[in-house]
């Protein structure tokens, strides 16, 4: 612990929020995978792509997360019935269709960012930059992403607000 410099009871926080939002992913890492599998019908082509390239971003980030829990000498939290009691995130049906499922992450992605804000909230208190670091530019990823999907569920002749 010595080498971080940080407050041990306040990095027990932040560590806690960590290993929630690690649940989350989880939760989503999977149901990214259902629906890479299971979209049908025209836009099977794209979505199966980009749900393809949403899990291996989150692959990525899952075990960054962990890694981030051991360095700030915690045990990041590693069986699935664990993942579910702790996740924020509820699993989803194989069945629904691709406009479902599309709203169903932009939902997802709008409860992980809010346990990301949690995280930065904790981190901040105990002046944990590294942790601000990794997790501020996931919020930021996470958001391009719920732009993209949400273009994608407008349409054709749809608008964005006028700044
Ligand atoms: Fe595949």
């Amino acid at each position: 612990m010595n080498y971080l410099n940080l407050d041990k009871t306040k990095i027990t926080k932040t560590a806690q929020e960590l290993n929630i939002l690690l649940a989350d992913y989880h939760v989503y890492y999977q149901k990214l995978r259902n629906f890479h599998w299971n979209v049908v019908g025209k836009n099977f082509f794209d979505l199966h792509i980009k749900f393809e390239e949403m899990y291996d971003d989150a692959k990525l980030k899952i075990d960054e997360i962990a890694e981030r829990i051991l360095t700030l000498r915690f045990q990041p939290v590693s069986n699935f019935s664990d993942y579910l009691e702790k996740s924020n995130l509820k699993e989803s049906s194989s069945t629904i269709d691709d406009v479902q499922m599309v709203k169903t992450l932009l939902n997802d992605h709008g409860t992980i960012i809010q346990q990301m804000r949690k995280v930065i909230e904790k981190a901040d208190a105990a002046g944990d930059e590294g942790t601000i670091d990794l997790i501020g530019s996931y919020i930021a990823d996470l958001e391009k992403t719920s732009w993209m999907l949400d273009a994608w569920s407008m349409k054709t002749n749809d608008t964005h607000p006028t700044a």
